[in-house]
């Protein structure tokens, strides 16, 4: 039997712990504060030389003075970009990045966080972070970013040559790619021995010209000059007939998944640029 004394003693326990647990919760909803939100980037890469964007997007806020969107980049001293109370703050970018970065300020509201990168260098690859405050809560991800440089093939029939021949040439590549070519009545056929690919470096040295002849070619037949490495891949189809010379080409981007994204929204493995493919006839 419990006397009234010890009744009293371990109801006051009780409470105490009821009590301590209730400031527990409390204190560790202050401390986290917010909700985590969701944020999705999309693992892209970039041309050197040319504009590119770092694709990143957040649950919308309708309150544009309560949103900051952070870029970091891994091993950056400063910030890439930072964006707060509806403008641009820059004191604490990083001297690689000065005059070269902006997010879409008319998009930021309806949760584009997107930023875009002037004059992509080789140097700007690595990893970024996406770093998002609402009056919602907070949340970030990562984003591979991939830099070299990609071009479209144009395939040519090359009237010098002393066997009938094609010319595949494309400005500007980086790393080095492979070339490889193919045809439809041969189909598996390998073509390295009548072929011949050269590499030469373009004048800021980093990224090369590729050129490639084909051997021995024959009418009828569609050739196709396929140029690769690991950010893209591009294809030069080539239709020689008696009348007429059909030509096409396109290039894909080698992007892996998207990264580190909660949604699955954006988890394509391959995105295809829109680059027109042309048909021309002779
Ligand atoms: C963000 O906005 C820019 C500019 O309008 C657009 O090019 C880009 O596709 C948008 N990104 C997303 C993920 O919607
Ligand atoms: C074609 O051959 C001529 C003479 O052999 C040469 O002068 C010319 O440069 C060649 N053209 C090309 C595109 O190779
Ligand atoms: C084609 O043959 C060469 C050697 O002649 C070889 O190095 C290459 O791997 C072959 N390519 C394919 C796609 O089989
Ligand atoms: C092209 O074909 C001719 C005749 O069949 C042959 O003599 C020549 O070696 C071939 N050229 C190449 C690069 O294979
Ligand atoms: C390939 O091209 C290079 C430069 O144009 C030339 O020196 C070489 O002899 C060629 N090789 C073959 C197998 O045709
Ligand atoms: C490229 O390299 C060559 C030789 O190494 C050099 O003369 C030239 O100045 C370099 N060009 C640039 C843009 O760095
Ligand atoms: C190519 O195809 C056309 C139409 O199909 C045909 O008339 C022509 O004889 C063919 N030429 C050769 C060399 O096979």
């Amino acid at each position: 039997m419990a006397s009234p004394g010890q009744i009293i003693f371990w109801s006051i326990i009780s409470i105490i712990i009821i009590l301590a647990a209730a400031i527990a919760l409390i204190i560790g909803f202050g401390i986290s504060g917010k909700h985590f939100i969701t944020v999705t980037t999309l693992t892209s890469a970039g041309n050197i030389g040319e504009d590119g964007i770092l694709s990143c997007t957040f649950e919308p806020d309708i309150k544009l003075s309560d949103i900051v969107i952070q870029w970091l980049k891994e091993g950056a001293m400063g910030l890439v970009h930072e964006f707060k109370e509806g403008k641009d703050d820059l004191s604490d970018q990083d001297e690689m990045f000065r005059g070269r970065t902006a997010v879409f300020a008319d998009q930021v509201i309806v949760g584009n966080a997107s930023l875009r990168l002037k004059n992509v260098q080789l140097t700007d690859a690595g990893t970024y972070k996406c770093y998002i405050i609402t009056s919602k809560g907070k949340g970030n991800a990562n984003l591979e970013y991939k830099t070299g440089a990609f071009s479209i093939p144009e395939v040519n029939v090359e009237y010098n040559a002393s066997s009938e021949s094609l010319r595949c040439e494309a400005p500007r590549w980086f790393p080095q790619p492979t070339v490889v070519w193919a045809s439809q009545v041969d189909q598996g056929a390998n073509f390295s021995k009548v072929s011949n690919t050269s590499f030469e470096l373009n004048s800021e040295n980093v990224t090369m010209k590729v050129v490639s002849v084909l051997y021995n070619v024959t009418i009828n037949n569609t050739y196709s000059c396929m140029i690769e490495n690991n950010i893209a891949k591009a294809t030069g189809d080539i239709k020689v007939t008696d009348s007429e010379i059909k030509r096409r080409s396109h290039l894909q981007l080698l992007t892996s998944k998207a990264s580190l994204g909660v949604s699955s929204f954006f988890a394509i493995t391959w995105a295809l640029l829109p680059l027109s493919p042309h048909l021309m006839l002779k």
